[in-house]
């Protein structure tokens, strides 16, 4: 599979939409620490040759939750989809659809970029990177009063986070889930500010 070579915004511009749209600094902490865990995995396929473009892992993960805190006081949006509208009207569509995808994944995503910040989004909690299972034990924990729809949609979000894990580490020798625990903090852009 070829890389991606899509439009990506600068670290110049990805900061202007995190203080255009009131970025937190918890949800910024949160996203880097999301980017660590995309760009480690990035990394890890890389060494099995399988190869993915960087900076639209780095981009995306530094994005995903641009519109988070924008939507706290609106709880009829969706903040995948605020984000997707704030990246594409930015100039980066492709951007924005690996934004709606990191919380709607579609069935037959295909081990991408998208899939990476999916995964890597359900591998952090706050700034703390723990399993899936802790991530969802969190999730319960919090949301657990949810309808029973909402319940549902927990469980099959859970379920499919576990599938991903699988798409992804069968890409991987030597390594387990378990391993990302453990990972240093990644070098985060590597690109130089535009002007
Ligand atoms: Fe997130």
């Amino acid at each position: 599979m070829p890389p991606l070579t899509p439009e990506l915004p600068s670290r110049t511009v990805i900061m202007r939409l995190w203080d255009r749209y009131g970025m937190l600094p918890n949800i910024k902490n949160h996203s880097f620490q999301v980017c660590n865990v995309a760009l480690t995995l990035w990394q890890w396929l890389g060494e099995n040759n399988y190869y993915l473009n960087r900076d639209m892992v780095e981009s995306g993960a530094l994005l995903h939750d641009v519109a988070k805190a924008y939507c706290l006081d609106k709880p009829h949006l969706s903040h995948n989809l605020e984000g997707e509208r704030i990246v594409a009207e930015a100039g980066y569509p492709e951007l924005g659809l690996l934004v709606a995808r990191h919380v709607n994944l579609p069935e037959d995503q295909p081990l991408d970029e998208t899939l990476l910040v999916f995964y890597a989004d359900k591998r952090v909690v706050g700034d703390k990177i723990v399993s899936v299972k802790k991530r969802y034990q969190y999730v319960y924990k919090v949301y657990g009063q949810n309808s029973e729809e909402g319940i549902a949609r927990i469980r099959y979000d859970e379920n499919r986070s576990y599938e991903v894990e699988k798409q992804i580490f069968r890409h991987i020798c030597g390594r387990q889930p378990e391993d990302l625990c453990h990972i240093r903090s990644f070098n985060i852009i590597n690109k130089e500010p535009a002007c």
